[in-house]
């Protein structure tokens, strides 16, 4: 099955796995991740003006506002990588950035392939988030139950021994992040079903076969 050349958005709730996903894919087909949360965490860390107006937001586990969003993901999507297909991790997140995104490709004359709901029932979020951490220095994602490092403490991908955790993933900040999702977020479900893009599947399941779902889903 071949993914490659694919417009996907990934859609899901905090922790629900949409990077840890995005990461496979982008290695097995060669599909670019674009994950607006990775680029808002780089631009806090930058101090850009986009970083400062997204940092206390994201503390508070709230959405930035959208025109901020399409502005970023815009000049994003207009670089040469994204013309061998991509994976939208974490945008859209409103119906405004839904209806930004559609315009944007139109005008590029790109259609989107497939949306998936990668489905992962609440009460699950709170372990899936409070254990995650990265490598920092390529980024690759682990958790303290169920994706741990092949050797402890050294990151698979690179060997370095230096690991981060999201200023986010607290179990207080939690609750307003699927407060947001449920409310903000999910009216787009509806919004690709309409459009006969939208595909849902299990993510509750282990890592592998969450990624064997995908795959079958955007093929098929
Ligand atoms: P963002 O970075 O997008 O965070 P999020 O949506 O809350 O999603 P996460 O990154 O927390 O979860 P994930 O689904 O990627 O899960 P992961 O694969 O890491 O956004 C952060 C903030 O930026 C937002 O709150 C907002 O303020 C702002 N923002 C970003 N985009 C925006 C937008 N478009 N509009 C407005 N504001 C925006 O997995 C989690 C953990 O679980 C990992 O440790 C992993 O190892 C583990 N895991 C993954 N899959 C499984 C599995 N199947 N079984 C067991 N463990 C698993
Ligand atoms: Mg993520």
């Amino acid at each position: 099955m071949k993914l490659e050349g694919k417009r996907i958005i990934l859609m899901g709730p905090p922790g629900g796995g949409k990077g840890t996903q995005a990461r496979v894919l982008q290695e097995m087909f060669g599909i670019v991740q674009l994950s607006t949360g990775d680029m808002l965490r780089a631009a806090v860390k930058a101090g850009t003006p986009v970083g400062l107006q997204a940092k206390a937001i994201m503390e508070a586990g709230a959405l930035v506002p959208d025109a901020v969003m399409v502005g970023v993901i815009k000049s994003r999507i207009a670089e040469p990588d994204c013309a061998n297909g991509f994976i939208l991790d974490g945008f859209p997140r409103t119906i405004p950035q839904a209806e930004a995104l559609e315009a944007m490709l139109e005008e590029m004359q790109m259609g989107l392939d497939a949306v998936i709901e990668v489905r992962v029932p609440d009460e699950m979020i709170v372990a899936r988030i409070t254990g995650r951490y990265a490598c920092a220095k390529c980024g690759a994602g682990y958790h303290d139950t169920f994706q741990k490092p092949k050797v402890e403490g050294v990151c698979d991908v690179c060997g370095s021994t230096e690991f981060i955790r999201r200023k986010d993933d607290t179990a207080d900040t939690v609750a307003t992040r699927l407060q947001a999702y449920h409310q903000q977020t999910a009216p787009l479900l509806p919004y690709y079903a309409e459009r006969g893009l939208l595909k849902t599947i299990d993510g509750a399941a282990a890592i592998e076969d969450v990624t064997r779902q995908l795959v079958e889903a955007v093929a098929g």
